[in-house]
Protein backbone atom coordinates (compact mmCIF):
# COMPACT_ATOMS: atom_id res chain seq x y z
CA UNK A 1 0.00 0.00 0.00
CA UNK A 2 1.28 3.48 -0.79
CA UNK A 3 0.08 5.84 2.15
CA UNK A 4 -0.21 9.35 1.88
CA UNK A 5 0.11 10.96 5.77
CA UNK A 6 -1.51 14.89 5.87
CA UNK A 7 -0.57 16.87 8.19
CA UNK A 8 3.02 18.27 10.34
CA UNK A 9 1.80 17.69 13.87
CA UNK A 10 3.22 15.20 15.94
CA UNK A 11 -0.48 13.88 15.76
CA UNK A 12 0.91 12.91 12.45
CA UNK A 13 4.67 11.63 13.12
CA UNK A 14 2.97 8.78 15.31
CA UNK A 15 0.46 7.96 12.82
CA UNK A 16 3.02 7.62 10.17
CA UNK A 17 5.12 5.52 12.52
CA UNK A 18 2.49 3.28 13.24
CA UNK A 19 1.22 2.94 9.38
CA UNK A 20 5.28 1.94 8.86
CA UNK A 21 4.77 -1.20 10.74
CA UNK A 22 2.02 -2.69 9.04
CA UNK A 23 3.53 -5.18 6.60
CA UNK A 24 0.95 -4.52 3.71
CA UNK A 25 2.59 -0.71 3.54
CA UNK A 26 5.25 0.03 1.14
CA UNK A 27 5.80 3.50 1.09
CA UNK A 28 5.01 6.28 3.32
CA UNK A 29 4.44 10.49 1.58
CA UNK A 30 4.32 13.20 4.58
CA UNK A 31 2.74 16.47 3.29
CA UNK A 32 4.11 18.46 4.48
CA UNK A 33 5.57 16.70 7.75
CA UNK A 34 8.23 17.69 9.89
CA UNK A 35 11.41 17.75 10.80
CA UNK A 36 11.51 14.04 12.38
CA UNK A 37 9.61 12.43 10.67
CA UNK A 38 11.81 11.88 7.30
CA UNK A 39 13.11 8.25 8.76
CA UNK A 40 9.57 6.83 7.73
CA UNK A 41 8.16 8.87 4.74
CA UNK A 42 9.39 10.99 2.28
CA UNK A 43 8.34 14.85 3.08
CA UNK A 44 6.46 16.42 0.18
CA UNK A 45 6.33 20.19 -0.08
CA UNK A 46 2.71 20.27 -0.21
CA UNK A 47 0.44 22.56 2.93
CA UNK A 48 -2.65 20.65 4.77
CA UNK A 49 -5.15 23.05 3.27
CA UNK A 50 -3.02 23.19 -0.70
CA UNK A 51 -6.39 20.43 -1.24
CA UNK A 52 -5.81 20.30 -4.80
CA UNK A 53 -2.51 19.99 -5.10
CA UNK A 54 -2.42 17.04 -2.60
CA UNK A 55 -4.96 15.79 -5.01
CA UNK A 56 -3.02 16.17 -8.13
CA UNK A 57 0.17 14.43 -6.20
CA UNK A 58 -2.26 11.36 -4.65
CA UNK A 59 -3.10 10.72 -8.88
CA UNK A 60 0.38 10.69 -9.74
CA UNK A 61 1.69 8.94 -7.19
CA UNK A 62 -1.23 6.24 -7.45
CA UNK A 63 -1.89 6.47 -3.67
CA UNK A 64 -3.59 3.88 -1.90
CA UNK A 65 -5.16 5.39 0.97
CA UNK A 66 -4.44 9.17 1.90
CA UNK A 67 -4.94 10.15 5.99
CA UNK A 68 -5.90 13.34 6.91
CA UNK A 69 -4.47 14.46 10.24
CA UNK A 70 -5.88 18.28 11.12
CA UNK A 71 -9.31 19.41 11.08
CA UNK A 72 -8.98 22.92 8.65
CA UNK A 73 -8.65 20.19 5.83
CA UNK A 74 -11.36 18.50 6.54
CA UNK A 75 -13.44 21.03 7.24
CA UNK A 76 -12.89 22.22 3.55
CA UNK A 77 -13.61 18.87 1.96
CA UNK A 78 -10.65 17.08 1.20
CA UNK A 79 -12.68 13.73 1.56
CA UNK A 80 -15.45 14.86 -0.87
CA UNK A 81 -12.83 16.70 -3.65
CA UNK A 82 -10.39 13.31 -2.97
CA UNK A 83 -13.83 10.85 -3.53
CA UNK A 84 -14.75 12.84 -6.29
CA UNK A 85 -11.58 11.68 -8.05
CA UNK A 86 -12.20 8.00 -7.46
CA UNK A 87 -9.28 8.51 -4.57
CA UNK A 88 -9.54 6.62 -1.41
CA UNK A 89 -9.07 8.64 1.95
CA UNK A 90 -9.78 8.18 5.33
CA UNK A 91 -11.99 10.64 7.29
CA UNK A 92 -15.19 12.34 7.07
CA UNK A 93 -16.74 14.38 4.44
CA UNK A 94 -17.50 18.24 4.79
CA UNK A 95 -20.67 17.60 5.71
CA UNK A 96 -19.98 15.38 8.78
CA UNK A 97 -17.20 17.30 9.65
CA UNK A 98 -19.98 20.00 10.87
CA UNK A 99 -19.81 18.54 13.62
CA UNK A 100 -16.28 20.06 15.07
CA UNK A 101 -16.48 22.85 12.71
CA UNK A 102 -19.71 24.51 13.69
CA UNK A 103 -19.61 24.17 18.01
CA UNK A 104 -23.04 25.96 17.79
CA UNK A 105 -24.66 22.92 14.95
CA UNK A 106 -22.85 20.60 17.20
CA UNK A 107 -24.72 21.51 20.08
CA UNK A 108 -28.27 21.63 18.38
CA UNK A 109 -27.46 18.35 17.18
CA UNK A 110 -26.58 16.82 20.71
CA UNK A 111 -29.88 18.05 21.97
CA UNK A 112 -32.03 16.91 18.94
CA UNK A 113 -30.47 13.27 19.42
CA UNK A 114 -30.47 13.60 23.34
CA UNK A 115 -27.33 13.80 23.69
CA UNK A 116 -26.02 14.66 27.10
CA UNK A 117 -24.12 18.08 27.47
CA UNK A 118 -23.81 21.25 29.28
CA UNK A 119 -27.45 23.29 28.92
CA UNK A 120 -26.04 26.40 26.33
CA UNK A 121 -27.48 29.36 24.75
CA UNK A 122 -26.33 30.52 20.84
CA UNK A 123 -25.71 34.15 19.76
CA UNK A 124 -25.06 35.93 16.70
CA UNK A 125 -25.57 39.40 18.37
CA UNK A 126 -23.13 40.50 20.84
CA UNK A 127 -25.72 42.92 22.72
CA UNK A 128 -27.75 39.58 23.12
CA UNK A 129 -25.27 37.43 24.50
CA UNK A 130 -24.49 40.65 27.07
CA UNK A 131 -27.95 40.90 28.37
CA UNK A 132 -27.64 36.88 29.11
CA UNK A 133 -24.37 37.02 30.42
CA UNK A 134 -25.51 40.10 32.93
CA UNK A 135 -27.96 37.11 34.84
CA UNK A 136 -26.15 33.66 34.73
CA UNK A 137 -24.07 32.55 37.07
CA UNK A 138 -20.44 32.82 37.23
CA UNK A 139 -18.35 30.83 36.51
CA UNK A 140 -19.25 30.18 32.73
CA UNK A 141 -17.93 28.86 29.66
CA UNK A 142 -17.54 31.35 26.50
CA UNK A 143 -16.99 29.51 22.94
CA UNK A 144 -16.70 31.04 19.40
CA UNK A 145 -18.26 28.77 16.80
CA UNK A 146 -15.99 28.43 14.66
CA UNK A 147 -12.28 26.11 14.63
CA UNK A 148 -9.91 28.21 16.97
CA UNK A 149 -6.87 25.60 17.10
CA UNK A 150 -8.41 24.55 20.89
CA UNK A 151 -8.41 28.17 22.13
CA UNK A 152 -11.44 29.00 21.57
CA UNK A 153 -13.37 28.07 24.51
CA UNK A 154 -12.88 29.82 27.89
CA UNK A 155 -14.35 30.12 30.94
CA UNK A 156 -15.17 33.17 32.65
CA UNK A 157 -14.64 33.96 36.42
CA UNK A 158 -15.84 37.35 36.95
CA UNK A 159 -18.25 39.73 35.02
CA UNK A 160 -15.43 41.88 33.42
CA UNK A 161 -13.27 38.93 32.39
CA UNK A 162 -17.12 37.58 30.79
CA UNK A 163 -17.55 41.26 28.91
CA UNK A 164 -13.52 41.55 27.36
CA UNK A 165 -13.58 37.92 26.17
CA UNK A 166 -16.85 38.81 24.33
CA UNK A 167 -16.03 41.61 22.83
CA UNK A 168 -12.30 39.32 22.08
CA UNK A 169 -14.30 37.54 19.92
CA UNK A 170 -17.21 39.13 18.52
CA UNK A 171 -15.70 42.85 17.92
CA UNK A 172 -11.74 42.11 17.63
CA UNK A 173 -12.17 39.02 16.03
CA UNK A 174 -9.56 37.70 18.13
CA UNK A 175 -10.63 34.09 16.06
CA UNK A 176 -11.19 35.62 12.92
CA UNK A 177 -14.79 34.33 11.47
CA UNK A 178 -15.07 31.44 13.98
CA UNK A 179 -16.30 34.03 16.19
CA UNK A 180 -19.50 35.22 14.35
CA UNK A 181 -21.34 33.31 16.93
CA UNK A 182 -20.69 32.70 20.36
CA UNK A 183 -21.94 29.74 22.54
CA UNK A 184 -22.23 30.09 26.35
CA UNK A 185 -22.62 27.52 28.53
CA UNK A 186 -22.47 26.15 31.86
CA UNK A 187 -18.79 25.38 33.32
CA UNK A 188 -18.99 21.64 33.64
CA UNK A 189 -17.73 19.82 36.68
CA UNK A 190 -15.44 16.59 36.95
CA UNK A 191 -12.61 14.65 35.28
CA UNK A 192 -12.44 15.10 31.77
CA UNK A 193 -12.07 12.46 29.07
CA UNK A 194 -11.14 11.92 25.68
CA UNK A 195 -13.16 8.76 23.69
CA UNK A 196 -11.83 8.25 20.01
CA UNK A 197 -13.43 5.87 18.15
CA UNK A 198 -12.98 4.64 14.64
CA UNK A 199 -16.11 4.04 12.70
CA UNK A 200 -17.47 3.25 9.12
CA UNK A 201 -20.35 4.76 9.71
CA UNK A 202 -21.91 1.53 10.97
CA UNK A 203 -19.68 -0.61 13.06
CA UNK A 204 -18.17 1.95 16.00
CA UNK A 205 -14.51 0.59 17.52
CA UNK A 206 -13.36 2.47 20.73
CA UNK A 207 -9.46 3.35 20.86
CA UNK A 208 -8.30 3.04 24.52
CA UNK A 209 -9.48 6.18 27.04
CA UNK A 210 -7.14 9.33 27.12
CA UNK A 211 -6.81 12.17 29.07
CA UNK A 212 -5.34 15.45 27.55
CA UNK A 213 -3.92 18.53 29.63
CA UNK A 214 -5.12 21.90 27.53
CA UNK A 215 -4.02 23.79 29.85
CA UNK A 216 -0.36 26.11 29.53
CA UNK A 217 1.08 25.55 33.06
CA UNK A 218 0.14 23.11 35.57
CA UNK A 219 -2.58 22.04 38.16
CA UNK A 220 -4.70 23.64 34.76
CA UNK A 221 -3.90 26.76 35.59
CA UNK A 222 -3.61 29.40 32.46
CA UNK A 223 -4.92 29.97 28.80
CA UNK A 224 -5.84 26.14 27.09
CA UNK A 225 -3.53 25.09 24.18
CA UNK A 226 -3.91 22.34 21.68
CA UNK A 227 -3.08 20.40 24.59
CA UNK A 228 0.28 20.14 26.78
CA UNK A 229 0.48 16.40 27.32
CA UNK A 230 -1.77 13.13 27.42
CA UNK A 231 -1.65 9.56 29.01
CA UNK A 232 -3.69 6.36 28.24
CA UNK A 233 -5.40 4.19 29.53
CA UNK A 234 -7.19 6.55 32.25
CA UNK A 235 -7.59 4.19 35.71
CA UNK A 236 -11.21 5.55 36.53
CA UNK A 237 -12.66 4.47 33.30
CA UNK A 238 -14.34 1.08 34.18
CA UNK A 239 -15.58 -1.40 31.22
CA UNK A 240 -19.19 -0.05 32.56
CA UNK A 241 -18.72 3.71 32.08
CA UNK A 242 -17.22 3.18 28.59
CA UNK A 243 -20.13 1.11 27.93
CA UNK A 244 -22.43 3.77 28.76
CA UNK A 245 -20.50 6.39 26.96
CA UNK A 246 -20.77 4.46 23.78
CA UNK A 247 -24.40 4.25 24.29
CA UNK A 248 -25.42 7.78 25.68
CA UNK A 249 -22.99 9.62 23.08
CA UNK A 250 -21.47 6.85 20.03
CA UNK A 251 -24.64 5.41 19.07
CA UNK A 252 -26.59 8.67 19.45
CA UNK A 253 -24.16 10.67 17.25
CA UNK A 254 -23.74 8.55 14.43
CA UNK A 255 -27.08 7.70 14.28
CA UNK A 256 -27.58 10.79 14.19
CA UNK A 257 -25.44 12.31 11.59
CA UNK A 258 -26.70 9.67 8.98
CA UNK A 259 -30.15 10.49 9.85
CA UNK A 260 -28.97 13.95 9.04
CA UNK A 261 -27.60 13.01 5.80
CA UNK A 262 -24.20 13.31 6.91
CA UNK A 263 -22.63 9.97 7.63
CA UNK A 264 -19.22 9.87 9.24
CA UNK A 265 -16.33 8.19 8.58
CA UNK A 266 -13.14 8.42 9.95
CA UNK A 267 -12.27 8.75 13.89
CA UNK A 268 -15.16 10.30 16.29
CA UNK A 269 -13.29 11.73 19.02
CA UNK A 270 -15.34 12.80 21.87
CA UNK A 271 -14.55 15.16 24.65
CA UNK A 272 -15.86 14.52 27.84
CA UNK A 273 -16.53 15.50 31.28
CA UNK A 274 -17.26 12.50 33.79
CA UNK A 275 -19.73 14.71 36.22
CA UNK A 276 -21.39 13.37 38.84
CA UNK A 277 -24.71 12.79 37.07
CA UNK A 278 -22.80 10.95 34.05
CA UNK A 279 -20.41 11.42 31.21
CA UNK A 280 -21.47 14.87 29.38
CA UNK A 281 -20.08 15.72 25.99
CA UNK A 282 -17.75 19.01 25.94
CA UNK A 283 -16.94 18.97 22.36
CA UNK A 284 -17.02 16.51 19.34
CA UNK A 285 -13.80 16.46 17.23
CA UNK A 286 -13.58 14.91 13.51
CA UNK A 287 -10.42 13.51 13.87
CA UNK A 288 -7.63 12.13 15.69
CA UNK A 289 -6.44 13.95 18.75
CA UNK A 290 -3.04 15.88 19.35
CA UNK A 291 -1.47 15.10 22.25
CA UNK A 292 -4.19 12.00 22.93
CA UNK A 293 -3.05 9.94 19.71
CA UNK A 294 0.71 9.98 20.42
CA UNK A 295 -0.39 7.94 23.57
CA UNK A 296 -2.63 5.48 22.28
CA UNK A 297 -1.10 4.30 18.88
CA UNK A 298 1.91 3.12 20.82
CA UNK A 299 -0.11 0.50 22.60
CA UNK A 300 -2.36 -0.12 19.69
CA UNK A 301 -1.97 -3.94 18.32
CA UNK A 302 -3.89 -4.00 15.23
CA UNK A 303 -2.42 -2.88 11.92
CA UNK A 304 -3.43 0.60 11.62
CA UNK A 305 -2.90 0.21 8.14
CA UNK A 306 -5.84 -2.60 7.58
CA UNK A 307 -8.21 -0.55 10.20
CA UNK A 308 -7.99 2.94 8.17
CA UNK A 309 -8.34 1.29 4.69
CA UNK A 310 -11.64 -0.69 6.00
CA UNK A 311 -13.02 2.49 7.32
CA UNK A 312 -12.47 4.68 4.10
CA UNK A 313 -14.16 1.45 2.40
CA UNK A 314 -16.82 1.48 4.91
CA UNK A 315 -16.00 -2.31 5.50
CA UNK A 316 -15.02 -2.53 9.30
CA UNK A 317 -15.01 -6.46 10.16
CA UNK A 318 -12.81 -5.91 13.35
CA UNK A 319 -14.88 -6.92 16.28
CA UNK A 320 -12.44 -5.32 18.93
CA UNK A 321 -9.31 -3.46 18.96
CA UNK A 322 -6.47 -4.89 21.27
CA UNK A 323 -4.23 -2.98 23.24
CA UNK A 324 -1.06 -3.79 25.09
CA UNK A 325 -1.24 -3.85 28.65
CA UNK A 326 0.79 -1.38 29.68
CA UNK A 327 0.38 2.83 30.46
CA UNK A 328 1.66 5.28 27.98
CA UNK A 329 2.47 8.64 29.06
CA UNK A 330 3.40 12.02 26.53
CA UNK A 331 4.68 14.97 27.62
CA UNK A 332 4.90 18.08 25.01
CA UNK A 333 7.81 20.32 24.76
CA UNK A 334 6.67 23.58 23.54
CA UNK A 335 7.99 27.00 22.48
CA UNK A 336 8.61 29.99 25.53
CA UNK A 337 5.48 31.84 25.36
CA UNK A 338 3.55 29.66 23.07
CA UNK A 339 -0.01 29.87 23.31
CA UNK A 340 1.00 33.33 22.48
CA UNK A 341 4.18 34.14 20.64
CA UNK A 342 7.23 32.65 20.56
CA UNK A 343 10.72 32.32 18.96
CA UNK A 344 11.11 29.79 16.00
CA UNK A 345 14.39 28.57 14.59
CA UNK A 346 16.14 27.23 18.05
CA UNK A 347 18.77 24.10 17.82
CA UNK A 348 17.34 21.40 19.71
CA UNK A 349 19.91 18.81 21.27
CA UNK A 350 19.44 15.99 23.02
CA UNK A 351 17.01 14.09 20.72
CA UNK A 352 18.84 10.47 20.36
CA UNK A 353 19.72 10.67 23.53
CA UNK A 354 15.99 10.62 24.53
CA UNK A 355 15.01 7.93 22.10
CA UNK A 356 15.06 4.42 24.19
CA UNK A 357 13.75 0.98 24.43
CA UNK A 358 10.20 1.75 25.02
CA UNK A 359 10.54 5.71 24.87
CA UNK A 360 9.74 7.87 21.67
CA UNK A 361 9.72 11.26 20.70
CA UNK A 362 7.48 12.82 18.02
CA UNK A 363 8.21 15.84 16.58
CA UNK A 364 5.97 18.99 15.81
CA UNK A 365 7.25 22.06 14.99
CA UNK A 366 10.41 21.14 14.40
CA UNK A 367 12.48 21.52 10.97
CA UNK A 368 15.98 20.39 9.08
CA UNK A 369 17.96 23.48 8.96
CA UNK A 370 21.84 22.88 7.92
CA UNK A 371 22.10 19.06 9.15
CA UNK A 372 20.70 20.20 12.63
CA UNK A 373 16.99 19.88 13.97
CA UNK A 374 15.52 23.69 14.65
CA UNK A 375 12.32 24.69 16.47
CA UNK A 376 9.55 25.60 13.96
CA UNK A 377 6.39 26.20 15.90
CA UNK A 378 4.49 26.39 19.58
CA UNK A 379 3.95 22.43 20.22
CA UNK A 380 7.59 21.71 19.63
CA UNK A 381 7.04 17.61 20.27
CA UNK A 382 6.01 14.87 22.45
CA UNK A 383 8.10 12.86 24.49
CA UNK A 384 5.99 9.35 25.15
CA UNK A 385 6.88 6.43 27.20
CA UNK A 386 5.31 3.38 27.58
CA UNK A 387 5.76 1.19 31.09
CA UNK A 388 3.64 -1.50 32.75
CA UNK A 389 2.71 1.25 35.54
CA UNK A 390 1.42 4.95 35.49
CA UNK A 391 4.07 5.72 37.84
CA UNK A 392 7.21 4.24 35.57
CA UNK A 393 5.92 5.85 32.79
CA UNK A 394 5.58 9.36 34.02
CA UNK A 395 9.27 8.59 34.86
CA UNK A 396 10.41 7.55 31.71
CA UNK A 397 8.83 10.39 29.82
CA UNK A 398 10.29 13.41 32.25
CA UNK A 399 13.59 11.27 31.49
CA UNK A 400 13.08 11.96 28.44
CA UNK A 401 12.36 14.92 28.46
CA UNK A 402 15.18 16.21 30.51
CA UNK A 403 17.32 15.08 28.09
CA UNK A 404 16.32 17.20 25.38
CA UNK A 405 17.11 21.05 25.46
CA UNK A 406 16.63 24.03 23.17
CA UNK A 407 16.00 27.71 24.64
CA UNK A 408 13.01 28.53 26.40
CA UNK A 409 11.52 24.87 26.23
CA UNK A 410 8.23 24.86 28.63
CA UNK A 411 6.32 21.79 29.32
CA UNK A 412 3.95 21.41 32.50
CA UNK A 413 5.37 18.59 34.62
CA UNK A 414 2.14 17.46 36.21
CA UNK A 415 1.17 15.53 33.10
CA UNK A 416 -0.08 12.01 34.53
CA UNK A 417 0.12 13.54 38.63
CA UNK A 418 -3.21 13.07 39.27
CA UNK A 419 -4.38 9.53 37.90
CA UNK A 420 -1.37 8.40 39.41
CA UNK A 421 -2.22 9.98 43.13
CA UNK A 422 -5.89 8.59 42.21
CA UNK A 423 -7.31 11.68 43.68
CA UNK A 424 -9.79 11.79 41.00
CA UNK A 425 -13.12 14.19 41.99
CA UNK A 426 -15.56 11.69 41.10
CA UNK A 427 -18.22 11.08 44.14
CA UNK A 428 -19.36 8.27 42.72
CA UNK A 429 -18.06 5.52 39.60
CA UNK A 430 -20.45 6.03 37.09
P1 LIG B 1 -13.52 22.89 23.60
O1 LIG B 1 -12.78 23.77 22.64
O2 LIG B 1 -14.98 23.03 23.56
O3 LIG B 1 -13.04 21.50 23.59
O4 LIG B 1 -13.03 23.34 25.03
C1 LIG B 1 -11.66 23.34 25.37
C2 LIG B 1 -11.50 23.06 26.84
O5 LIG B 1 -12.22 24.04 27.61
C3 LIG B 1 -12.07 21.73 27.29
O6 LIG B 1 -11.19 20.67 27.09
C4 LIG B 1 -12.32 22.00 28.76
O7 LIG B 1 -11.11 21.92 29.49
C5 LIG B 1 -12.78 23.44 28.75
N1 LIG B 1 -14.25 23.50 28.64
C6 LIG B 1 -14.98 23.71 27.54
N2 LIG B 1 -16.30 23.69 27.81
C7 LIG B 1 -16.42 23.46 29.13
C8 LIG B 1 -17.53 23.34 30.03
N3 LIG B 1 -18.79 23.46 29.61
N4 LIG B 1 -17.26 23.11 31.32
C9 LIG B 1 -15.99 22.99 31.78
N5 LIG B 1 -14.91 23.10 30.99
C10 LIG B 1 -15.11 23.33 29.67
N1 LIG C 1 -6.19 17.38 22.34
C1 LIG C 1 -7.26 18.14 21.88
C2 LIG C 1 -7.56 18.04 20.45
O1 LIG C 1 -6.96 17.28 19.72
O2 LIG C 1 -8.46 18.73 20.01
Amino acid sequence: MRILVIGSGAREHVLTWKLAQSEQVEKIYAAPGNGGISNKAERIPIKAGDMEELARFAEEKSIDLTVVGPEQPLSKGIVDLFQSKGLKIFGPTKKAAIIESSKAWAKEFMSKYHIPTAPYRIFDNKDDASDFMAELQLPFVIKADGLAAGKGAIIVHTREEAEETLKDIMVERKFGEAGNRVIIEEKLEGEELSLLALTDGKSVLPLIPSQDHKAIYDDDEGPNTGGMGAYAPVPFVSGRLQESILDLVFEPAIRGLAQEGRPFKGVLYAGLMITDFGPKVIEFNCRFGDPETQVILPLLENDLAELCLAVANQDLQTDELKFKDNYCVGVVMAAGGYPGNYEKGLPIQGLLKAQTEGRLVFHAGTEMKDGQVVTSGGRVLTVCAMADNLQDAIASAYEGVEKISFDNAHFRKDIAARASRRKFKLSRQV
